[in-house]
């Protein structure tokens, strides 16, 4: 399989691609799906390299992704979780940095709690940087399995409207998923409570809507957001209840969206929080999909920064 230009040393945030970039790498994730359907599932790209994924904030879907991506690659892949690591002995970001890179790794997957974090880090190593989520700032990979997902599903992302329900405020995913479905042809709806809503949320040429039933309506994609607890100092929501009952998606509230509207949950989904079950595990539900793309999209970013490691 032939690279395809992808003139970037990193993948820091959506913001910074250009239409081609980002077409390259879901072309270029379609064929990884293929690839992971098979029996055989093992490439050889990335061969006698060195993948150090480095999160400081848990996950599950996001950090197993990268790691089988880059072994379907052929890369040794190490993890480091912060739970066992000297960032629990005080030791900053910057020094982190610095240890990891003398170890001569090609590629470091980066989760931070603070938004820039993985902007930082990349100055300050010698190798590849890919931001599996810094903050509430950008998660480029999951915006990019989204838009797979609903490529492949629709067949094209332009003209579709998406509508992104809830917990705006705190969502990378958010906010990498707008630029990038704006960027593809998409029109783009924000809608949550107005104390999950960004300030300045209108710059971003989306649509804002307090009424989640308004919100849903003619939607041909409805993403719903977690309501992400551990981010807030406060209170945003009166009651989980009550933020269910306006804002969470059951059959009801679907059925004014478009017909055959596809339901997108980025995961860890909160049942009877922002979505009910019967609509989680439903016909309409891509959600399990979305899984399998984030494997392909990790396994095609990863493909395509070969061209740009270390000695490459
Ligand atoms: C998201 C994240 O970590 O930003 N999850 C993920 O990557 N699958 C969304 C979330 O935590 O709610």
């Amino acid at each position: 399989m032939a690279i395809p230009i992808y003139p970037h040393r990193h993948l820091l945030g959506i913001e910074g691609l250009t239409v081609q970039d980002m077409e390259a790498l879901l072309d270029l994730a379609d064929q990884a799906v293929e690839v992971s359907r098979q029996v055989e599932k093992k490439k050889t790209t990335l061969r006698g390299r060195t993948q150090i994924n480095l999160f400081f904030e848990p996950s599950t879907r996001t950090q197993s992704s990268f790691e089988i991506a880059g072994k379907r690659l052929g890369a040794d892949v190490m993890n480091m979780s912060v739970a066992s690591s000297s960032v629990k002995k005080g030791e900053t970001l910057i020094d982190t940095a610095a240890t990891l890179n003398a170890m001569r790794p090609d590629i470091i997957v980066v989760r931070h709690h603070a938004a820039g974090a993985v902007h930082l880090l990349a100055r300050k190593v010698d190798c590849s940087v890919v931001n599996a989520g810094d903050g509430a700032h950008e998660h480029p990979t999951q915006a990019l399995l989204d838009a797979l997902t609903i490529r492949r599903n629709r067949g094209r992302i332009q003209g579709l409207t998406v509508a992104i329900c809830g917990d705006i405020l705190h969502s990378r995913v958010a906010r990498s998923n707008i630029i990038l479905l704006q960027a593809l042809g998409a029109r783009v709806r924000a809608v949550g409570p107005s104390t999950l809503m960004p300030a300045g949320i209108d710059r971003f040429g989306v649509e804002v809507f307090t009424d989640m039933r308004k919100g849903l309506a003619g939607a041909d994609i409805v993403m719903m957001l977690r309501l992400q607890r551990e981010r807030m100092n406060g209170s945003f929501v009166p009651s989980v209840k009550e933020y269910f009952r306006y804002y969470g998606l059951d059959a009801e509230k679907l059925a004014l969206a478009a017909p055959g509207c596809l339901v997108m949950h980025p995961g860890p989904m909160n049942r009877g929080v922002e979505i009910s079950s019967e609509v989680a595990d439903g016909a309409q539900s891509l959600i399990r999909e979305q899984v399998e793309m984030g494997v392909a999209v990790r396994m095609a970013i990863l493909e395509a920064l070969a061209g740009h490691l270390p000695n490459g």
